[in-house]
């Protein structure tokens, strides 16, 4: 699951994994239950392999700052370009940097391959989220991107991480099964992890269900870095 299988599936759009709703965890956790809306200029808050998820323009819409990471092209500008975002690019060592260049949204996007960002690149990131990004590799590439992210955090960043945890043996991913066991394999030596909530959300997934699933278990946690 390498860039290129990624950017045929924008090319042939082939986007299931594209929510048209904010997820609501991100909403209850940094909205509801979130900080202070006067508070959260000061909070930055990272999206890895973000496609052109609308959790950014939410964040945004919300008070946050957002820095992402999307290697397709395609998924950069229509994410500007599909919520009316007016934009500046520019190109940035082996990325190009797309940023929103009205007053009131604080995104920016580098498109380019998550695995070449340095830690100067996070500066003033305090937060994660992590919806459909690590779900999406394969365990090789799960086990580079847990590695990638301890090296690229400093210490007390925080993550909301959401996964999915189905027998693997009734359907091929993206998006993989990862259990509980796995996110501790993955995050335990240099995170702290913390359960924040799990339901069984096959009923509402037609598309998993026809796919063969039986059960499919989304569970969101927190994690800390050391
Ligand atoms: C399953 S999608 C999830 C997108 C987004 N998180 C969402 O919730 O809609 C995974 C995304 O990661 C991007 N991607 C995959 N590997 C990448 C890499 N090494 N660097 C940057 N982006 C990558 C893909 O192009 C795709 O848009």
């Amino acid at each position: 699951m390498e860039i290129d299988f990624w950017l045929q599936r924008w090319d042939n759009d082939e986007i299931g994994f594209h929510q048209q709703v904010i997820n609501p965890y991100l909403m209850y956790f940094y909205g509801q239950k979130g900080p202070a809306v006067e508070q959260r200029d000061k909070l930055k808050v990272f999206v890895p392999l973000c496609g052109k998820s609308k959790d950014m323009l939410w964040l945004s819409q919300n008070g946050y700052k957002v820095f992402a990471v999307e290697c397709s092209e395609r998924a950069v500008k229509d994410f500007f370009e599909g919520n009316a975002l007016n934009y500046r690019h520019a190109e940035k060592e082996e990325y190009a940097l797309y940023q929103a260049s009205d007053q009131t949204s604080m995104i920016e996007i580098l498109q380019g391959d998550f695995f070449s960002l340095q830690q100067a690149d996070l500066d003033g990131v305090t937060d994660i989220f992590d919806r459909a990004s690590l779900i999406a590799l394969p365990i090789e590439l799960r086990e580079k991107y847990a590695q990638k992210m301890a090296e690229l955090q400093k210490p007390g960043i925080r993550s909301l991480l959401v996964t999915l945890t189905y027998d693997q043996s009734e359907m091929n991913g993206p998006p993989f099964s990862v259990s509980e066991e796995d996110v501790n394999k993955l995050y335990s030596d240099n995170f702290s992890i913390e359960k924040l909530c799990f339901k069984d959300i096959i009923n509402d997934e037609p598309g998993f269900k026809d796919r063969g699933l039986s059960s499919l278990v989304e569970t969101v946690y927190k994690l800390v870095r050391h």
